[in-house]
């Protein structure tokens, strides 16, 4: 193929600014209440036109490229709803960590969505394309839709927030891998709908005042993880006793944890001291947006 018939998107991962589970769902799924907020890491995603099918790879060869891969469940699933008949190669550089509670699958998936309606010109709308998200995974829809949100039901009823700005934040991810559908098993659903809405209330006035008002966060997974993972509940505490660290959690259902700065040498001082722990660790920034064509 020609380099010019190449279309090359980049999507973001996202951390979980709040994450409440407040009941089961008739479907098995939870219900939940989530503040996601995109970051500054991406992963690279290229799409080439094909005579037919699907031919999907990657630079990560500990993730299985295959039919069960969210990309290819993601261009199947688009392919079907429109009735393509032509076919694409998708290739993925990934940068974002796996079965990190970081979204990466997820990201990659929605940017599949978009990418496809706008390279093949589909000209589906974003509720078409966010239902079709849907069907790929809980936390797709957000990666659709694009922008800081506030996520409830499944995490796919999505209502843009502000997020927050003008941060650093220290990503690290321990050795552990977590994953999600073990990590909703092993909940206690302690919380409820009413005391979640106060949590998120109480961190939705903390950020608007970010970064001079106090800020309380909480996640539901974050207590059953550190019980079950002690090289969890080791970075959790470096990262909440870091010096000038406003605040700090799980995102997802983790491994991954993040800890927000407002001045970049107090983050790298805690990257430093991540790395030397022996954890994954970046410094990324909240984005406003999950997907970009690249240039
Ligand atoms: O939707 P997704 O495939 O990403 O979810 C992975 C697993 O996590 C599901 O099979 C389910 O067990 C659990 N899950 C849940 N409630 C949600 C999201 C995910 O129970 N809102």
């Amino acid at each position: 193929m020609r380099e010019k018939e190449i279309f090359t998107i980049m999507c973001a991962a996202k951390i979980n600014l709040y994450l409440g589970v407040v009941g089961v769902r008739e479907d098995g799924y939870h219900d939940i209440e989530t503040l996601f907020q995109p970051v500054s890491l991406y992963d690279e995603i290229s799409f080439c036109r094909i005579d037919k099918g699907i031919e999907l790879s990657g630079n990560d060869e500990t993730i299985q490229w295959g039919e069960s891969n969210l990309c290819y469940r993601a261009a199947e699933e688009l392919f079907k709803y429109v009735n393509y008949r032509g076919g694409i190669r998708i290739e993925v550089k990934k940068n974002i960590p796996v079965e990190a509670g970081l979204g990466g699958g997820s990201s990659n998936a929605g940017g599949v969505i978009k990418g496809l309606n706008k390279y093949l010109n589909f000209n589906l709308d974003q509720d078409e394309l966010m239902g079709i998200a849907l069907k790929i995974g809980s936390d797709v829809p957000f990666f659709v839709f694009g922008r800081s949100a506030i996520g409830r039901g499944r995490g796919e009823l999505l209502e843009e927030i502000k997020g927050i700005d003008g941060c650093f934040v220290v990503l690290a991810v321990p050795k552990v891998k977590i994953s999600t559908e073990k990590a909703f098993k092993k909940l206690s659903l302690l919380l409820t709908r009413s005391e979640s809405e106060y949590k998120l209330r109480r961190l939705l006035n903390g950020l608007d005042g970010f970064p001079e008002s106090e800020i309380k966060t909480y996640n539901s997974f974050e207590t059953p993880m550190e019980v079950l993972y002690p090289e969890l509940h080791s970075l959790l505490v470096l990262l909440k006793t870091g010096k000038d660290c406003i605040f700090s959690s799980l995102s997802g259902s983790g491994s991954a944890c993040f800890a927000v700065f407002v001045k970049n040498a107090s983050a790298a001082r805690m990257l430093d001291r991540v790395l030397d722990e022996g954890y994954f660790g970046v410094i990324v920034k909240p984005v406003n947006r999950t997907f970009d064509i690249y240039k």
